[in-house]
C-alpha cells in the first residue's frame, strides 16, 4: 500500500469551502451502475466518497468493520442515528466551482440514491470551530496520520481504505454566549486566546473526555471536522476518519457519560443532529478502487 491508494482528502488541511451530500438508496435501484456513473467523479482529492452499510448490503457484499452507527448503552444525552446509504464531502477553494460539484455528483447517482442531506461546510481562520477554538491541534500527523486513518494488510482492494464517522453537531448559542469565558475554556479544557491546554481542566472538560491517549487501547483518530451554517443554524460537521470505527466509538461513549456518568461539557452548548458510519474505498491507477463491492 503506498500514499497512491489513500484517497488524498482524508490526509490533506481542510479546503476553504466543502460540502458534505448524503445519500439514501431508493428501493429496487441499480446501484451498481450509479456507482459505475459516480466513479469518475470520485478523485479523492476534491472528492470524497463513503460507502454506507446498505449500500453493501444491497450490492451483497460484506466489508470487514463496516457497520451501522451505534446505540451507546448507557448514553446520558441523546445522539441520534442515521443510516446512510452514500456520503461525498466536496472539497473546493472556490465555492462557485462546489455549486457545480455538487450537481454533478447528483446526476450521476439519480434513479439510485436520493439525497437526504446537503451540509455547506467552510474553513474559519486557520482551522477553529465557529466558537472561536483551535480544532484539531492533537490529531496524529504525516506517517502517524496515515497509521491511524488508513487500512493496510487487509488484502487488495481495501487496503489504503478508511473508515469515517460523521456527526452534524449544531450550536446553541444562547447557551454558549451565557457562560463565562472561564466556563467555556473549562468546558472544552483548552484556553480560547493561546490555545493551551488547562492543567486542572475538570472531568467534564472535552479534551479530557478525548485524550486519545487515556484509552486503553490507545485511541487515535484524524478529525477533518469543518464548520457549517445555514441561515441563523450553526455548528461544527464532526469527521473522524479511523482504521476502524473503534477509536471513535471508545471518545463518544466516555463523551456521553456512558462509562462514569460523566457527559462532556459540550453537550452544553452543542448538539449532533445526525450520526453515520462509512467505508471510504481506497484508489487504484488515480480511480476509486470499487473491487470490494462491484467483482
Ligand atoms: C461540537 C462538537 C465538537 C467540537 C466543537 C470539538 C472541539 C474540539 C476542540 C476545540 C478540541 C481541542 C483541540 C484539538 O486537539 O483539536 C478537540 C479535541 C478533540 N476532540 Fe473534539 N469537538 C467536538 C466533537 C468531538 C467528537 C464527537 C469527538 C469524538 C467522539 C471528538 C474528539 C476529539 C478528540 C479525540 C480530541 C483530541 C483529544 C486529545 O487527544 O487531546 N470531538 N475537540
Amino acid at each position: 500500500m503506498t500514499k497512491s491508494h489513500i484517497q488524498q482528502g482524508i490526509l490533506d488541511a481542510v479546503p476553504a469551502h466543502a460540502n458534505y451530500l448524503t445519500f439514501s438508496l431508493l428501493a429496487g435501484a441499480d446501484c451498481r451502475k450509479a456507482l459505475l456513473q459516480l466513479a469518475p467523479l470520485i478523485d479523492g482529492k476534491r472528492v470524497v466518497l463513503g460507502v454506507g452499510l446498505g449500500t453493501a448490503h444491497a450490492l451483497d457484499r460484506q466489508i470487514a468493520q463496516l457497520r451501522d452507527f451505534p446505540v451507546i448503552a448507557g448514553a446520558k444525552v441523546e445522539l441520534p442515528v442515521n443510516k446512510a446509504a452514500l456520503w461525498c464531502w466536496l472539497r473546493e477553494a472556490e465555492r462557485g466551482v462546489l455549486v457545480a460539484q455538487v450537481q454533478r455528483v447528483i446526476a450521476a447517482l439519480s434513479g439510485a440514491f436520493e439525497l437526504t442531506s446537503c451540509v455547506d461546510a467552510f474553513r474559519f481562520d486557520m482551522g477553529r470551530d465557529l466558537t472561536g477554538y483551535e480544532d484539531g491541534t492533537e490529531n496524529p500527523q504525516d506517517q502517524a496520520a496515515i497509521d491511524t486513518a488508513i487500512v493496510h494488510q487487509t488484502g487488495a482492494g481495501l487496503d489504503g481504505g478508511s473508515f469515517v464517522a460523521v456527526q452534524q453537531w449544531q450550536h446553541q448559542w444562547h447557551n454558549f454566549r451565557a457562560m463565562s469565558r472561564e466556563r467555556q475554556d473549562n468546558a472544552v479544557g483548552r484556553r480560547m486566546d493561546d490555545n493551551e491546554e488547562l492543567e486542572n481542566a475538570p472531568e467534564s472538560a472535552h479534551v479530557k473526555r478525548t485524550a486519545q491517549e487515556n484509552f486503553e487501547p490507545e485511541a487515535f483518530v484524524v478529525r477533518r471536522s469543518m464548520p457549517w451554517s445555514c441561515g441563523t443554524q450553526s455548528g461544527l460537521y464532526f469527521a473522524a476518519f479511523g482504521h476502524s470505527f473503534d477509536a471513535f466509538e471508545a471518545q463518544l461513549t466516555r463523551m456521553a457519560g456512558a462509562e462514569d456518568g460523566i457527559v462532556d461539557a459540550l453537550f452544553g452548548f452543542s448538539q449532533p443532529l445526525t450520526g453515520s458510519y462509512f467505508w471510504c474505498p481506497p484508489m487504484q491507477d488515480g480511480k476509486v478502487d470499487l473491487s470490494a463491492l462491484l467483482n
